[in-house]
């Protein structure tokens, strides 16, 4: 059928100085990404976001977004950004549940779930990340896991048109190691299906699921032309100006 308008995300993590912003998102703004054709947001840490927005002012193509937010509002939370305040300050984007934000900081299913629900409310786009860990994928848990860390957030969604989901195995993130295109397709269908259970088909047909774990401009193209992956979400390979090849790849 017809292929959703795919988004690419380079999710910089807790990378690089602020002079490294200027330099690597000029890159990126030559690569042509054409707005029309795809979603392109770079999730840079937050202190390096008002240089991130002066570099892309008058850039229609590429959005930024916060790596991390608070499922409370404003108040007596210190260390905290409030989704509130992730809007005030004119970004569109968060991502929620990264698996580093899983494992390294305790962040459970329900936390995911408060948080996505703070961002939607204050109309924010949210990324969010899913998948399993090398053992459970090898005891054939995979789909059970995502299932699982789908049916949590899916009661707090109040528009579908704001939520992305980034299938990221944990066993491919960081490693080198690639899911194969059929891992890849298999797991990010079950996902799918998972939404359409829930949810209904005009919503699963609708919802961008894309992948994320040691994607790079070599391997996002068998990626990208699979039937249920709708883009990337990219760690390191996002830290280089060769990201721009995955933007014109999924474009
Ligand atoms: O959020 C993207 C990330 O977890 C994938 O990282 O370095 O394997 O592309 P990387």
């Amino acid at each position: 059928g017809m292929k959703r308008k795919p988004f690419v995300g380079g999710n910089w993590k807790c990378n690089g100085k602020l002079s490294a912003v200027k330099e690597l998102l000029t890159a990126f703004k030559g690569a042509g990404a054409d707005a029309k054709s795809v979603d392109v947001a770079i999730f840079a840490p937050t202190l390096h976001i008002p240089a991130a927005q002066e570099c892309l002012a008058g850039d229609a193509a590429i959005s930024l977004g916060v790596q991390n937010m608070s499922k409370t509002g404003e108040g007596a939370f210190t260390g905290e950004v409030s989704a509130g305040q992730v809007a005030d300050a004119g970004i569109p984007y968060v991502l929620v549940g990264h698996s580093e934000r899983r494992s390294l900081y305790g962040e459970t299913d329900e936390d995911c779930a408060a948080k996505t629900k703070a961002a939607l409310e204050k109309g924010l786009t949210v990324v969010f990340c899913i998948g399993e860990q090398l053992a459970e994928r090898q005891s054939g848990k995979t789909t059970e896991v995502c299932e699982k860390q789908m049916k949590a957030v899916i009661p707090v969604v109040t528009d579908w048109a704001k939520m992305v989901i980034a299938y990221e195995p944990v066993w491919a993130i960081g490693t080198g190691v690639v899911a194969t295109p059929l891992q890849a397709q298999d797991t990010q269908y079950q996902v799918r299906r998972v939404i359409r259970d829930e949810c209904g088909s005009e919503i699963a047909d609708s919802v961008r699921i894309i992948y994320g774990g040691s994607a790079n401009e070599k391997n996002c193209k068998a990626l990208g032309d699979l039937p249920d992956v709708d883009g990337f979400l990219v760690g390191g390979a996002s830290l280089k100006p060769s990201f721009t090849e995955i933007i014109t790849t999924a474009q």
